[in-house]
């Protein structure tokens, strides 16, 4: 008896310890412990509950990964209607919102609180004493669907209210945005592409798409977050302003977005206006526009609602981010995969800023659905740092010498037959000697985050594949200096260099060796996940599906993809033959060490032109102590190392209080890291 309770109190004290976390986590961004720690902690938690599976409760965490389909989504009546926003689309308009305000509250200055428009889809959640009962999209505003069992698989929501201050409201329900960053956006059509599956069009259908799944098990491998900014009804809390409600809802572990500010004049909601404006590439998640809210709740009540919109609030809209201009061929890239997809050429536009000359098409059925012909006039857009959409074609300004497209039937590279599969978007390749894959698979392999072989570029590798010297990749270690230096553009010098690089690389570690092989749903993350667990390729190669889906955050997708990629015969013959001219794999640090240097864990971001060396070599400084580096400035950032013109990452860095260093003081804290 005496075993099992102790057992017992084991799972409550994990299942708390895994609460905390996960808030210290995804909510704090301030995690006590290592993700290895984590993992083994939710390990031992699963262990006990396949133990007692009568002790599963549906609060305890490892309860989010998702349950069976449902079959159709239940309606949710919101208590409180759920209401939208009227738009402002000049600073004029914001004026003059403000100037409402001020007239029908019957006050000199009314206090705002300012706050960026995420472009996501908004959400309730209600908690009864403390417990998530029910999710709802807010649907037409009184009535949404039941989405209970997809929102419980984002980890930035509780399962339960944290009660760290003794209690819980005996009733909360909290509105807010669930969206998807930009990066992890990025990130799953990548992977959609390569599977020809058809891509989402921006963030927000992502995040849409994945909350109105009815199978959550696809919904818990999609990375959505949400952030909550409103409250419906409550019972045993009681908030009088937006400034208490977005201090309050963290204390009961409920996220929100940390960047807002506090406006009392149209100067300041006009200033912040600017500020989200200009840094919005900056922003790890998309945003198009900003919210500004009246402060004080008393005083939101004065100004009441007009038909679905509320008087005391207001979105300011950023300006149109698209242009028009000629559209002046399509031609065909072939990927890693073997995926076609067809890239627009464009006539030289400005579109905020940037210039754009192509534009990616995705497949097909794009091309066909949204009539794009050669020749036409076309819409484009750049929406955040995504790349540039076509929106749409112009048929009004057709001369009649348009011509329409069509995929080729023939592999522009190798001549091999196309084949688009049943229920498949995407056209392929399926050669896998096709000279246009290895050139792209070698790209790969040679990348930062795989080999890191330095000076093997695109037009050298042209050369190699063309001239039949390398038709896997194992047949770059074979590459010799002579063979190289007769090379176009190349001598004996970067000849010699290149050998040297290439020697050098041959010692690699599993995880870069796994990004570096190209598996289909396995980025460098995933890469490092499962040679962390799994700790040697001999083992992974053998590891059946379930197996590796039990490795925390691993799906059903991901498993498959790894199991088919060392299945298949070429990939085999690749394998080996890399191990036949010696590649080595190092040592992989076991799941429970956490990563060591100096720097362990840290987040950093580099801006602007370092004058002692480039921001590649500082990147490598750091990684080296332990560090990560990543191309945007949040508020997981924990240095921002801002260089010569250092630009919007700075400016964001300062606005979320990060600590900025100059290059100096980077160096400075290089030299003692290093003597750690
Ligand atoms: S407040 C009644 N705050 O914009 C006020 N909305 O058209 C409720 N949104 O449906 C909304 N970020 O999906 C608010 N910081 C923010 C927001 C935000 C995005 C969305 C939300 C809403 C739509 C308004």
């Amino acid at each position: 008896m005496t075993a099992v309770s102790d057992a017992r109190q084991e799972l409550e004290r994990l299942r708390r310890e895994i609460a905390h976390h996960n808030v210290r986590y995804h909510v704090l961004d301030r995690p006590e412990i290592s993700d290895a720690e984590y993992d083994s902690l939710f390990r031992r938690l699963l262990r006990l509950e396949r133990e007692h599976p009568e002790w599963i409760s549906p609060d305890s965490p490892t309860q989010r990964v998702g349950a069976a389909p449902a079959r159709d989504f239940a309606q949710v009546v919101h208590r409180v209607p759920m209401l939208s926003l009227s738009n402002a689309y000049s600073e004029e308009e914001l004026r003059e919102f403000d100037e409402r305000m001020r007239i029908l509250l019957d006050e000199n200055a009314v206090v705002y609180v300012a706050e960026p428009k995420l472009d996501g889809l908004s959400v309730e959640l209600v908690y009864e004493h403390g417990l998530l009962v029910r999710g709802s999209t807010r649907g037409d505003g009184t009535t949404g669907e039941d989405v209970t069992a997809n929102l419980r698989t984002i980890r930035s929501i509780p399962l339960r209210l944290d009660d760290a201050d003794g209690s819980v409201p005996a009733l909360l329900e909290v509105r807010g945005e669930v969206y998807i960053e930009k990066d992890a956006f990025r990130a799953v059509n990548e992977r959609r592409a390569s599977d020809g599956l058809p891509l989402f069009a921006n963030p927000r259908n992502l995040a849409a798409g994945s909350l109105r799944q009815l199978d959550s098990r696809v919904s818990a491998e999609r990375p959505l977050r949400m952030a909550c900014y409103d409250v419906g009804a409550a019972d045993g809390v009681a908030l009088t302003s937006q400034r208490e409600l977005l201090a309050v809802l963290p204390r009961f572990g409920l996220p929100v977005n940390p960047l807002y500010a506090e406006c009392s004049s149209p100067e300041d909601i006009i200033a912040f206006y600017r500020k989200m404006r200009d840094e919005r590439d900056s922003l790890p998640y998309e945003t198009d526009g900003v919210v500004i809210k009246v402060d004080r709740f008393d005083l939101r009540r004065l100004a009441g609602t007009v038909s679905r919109s509320p008087r005391w609030a207001v979105a300011g809209k950023f300006p149109a981010e698209r242009a028009v201009t000629r559209l002046v061929d399509i031609l065909i890239s072939v990927g890693r995969t073997g995926v076609l997809t067809p890239v627009a050429s464009l006539e030289r536009v400005r579109v905020r800023g940037v210039e754009i000359t192509s534009a990616t098409l995705h497949n097909e059925d794009e091309v066909r659905t949204k009539d794009i012909r050669i020749g036409d006039q076309v819409v484009v857009q750049r929406a955040g740092d995504v790349i540039p959409q076509i929106v749409a074609s112009l048929p009004e300004l057709r001369s009649g010498n348009e011509r329409e497209f069509s995929m080729p039937s023939l592999c522009p590279s190798c001549g091999a037959r196309i084949v688009r599969l049943e229920g498949e978007t995407a056209s392929r390749c399926l050669n896998t000697a096709c000279p246009a894959r290895i050139k792209q698979s070698i790209g790969h392999f040679a990348s930062k985050g795989a080999l890191d072989v330095d000076g093997l570029g695109s037009k050298l590798v042209d050369q190699l594949v063309e001239k039949r010297l390398v038709t896997r990749l194992g047949d770059l270690f074979r590459l010799d200096c002579e063979t190289l230096a007769a090379l176009d553009r190349m001598g004996p010098t970067s000849a010699g260099h290149l050998v040297h690089t290439l020697d050098r690389a041959r010692s690699v570690s599993l995880a870069r060796l796994l990004y570096g092989l190209g598996i289909p749903e396995v980025g460098a993350t995933t890469a490092l996940l499962l040679a962390h667990h799994v700790g040697s390729l001999d083992r992974l190669t053998q590891m059946p599906q379930d197996e590796l889906e039990s490795i925390p955050t691993v799906g059903p997708r991901t498993a498959g993809a790894v199991v088919d990629f060392f299945a298949n015969e070429e990939n085999r013959k690749t394998l080996a033959d890399l191990l036949a001219v010696g590649l080595r794999i190092e040592a992989e640090p076991t799941a429970t060490s956490a990563p060591s240097g100096a720097l362990a864990g840290k987040r950093f971001a580099f801006t602007g032109t370092l004058s002692t060396m480039t921001r590649d070599e500082a990147a490598r400084r750091v990684q080296s102590l332990g560090a990560s580096v990543s191309g945007s400035v949040s508020r997981r950032t924990d240095y921002v190392v801002a260089g010569e013109d250092g630009g919007s990452k700075a400016d964001t860095a300062r606005s979320l209080g990060l600590p900025l260093l100059s290059e100096s003081e980077f160096l400075d804290l290089l030299d003692r890291s290093s003597h750690a």
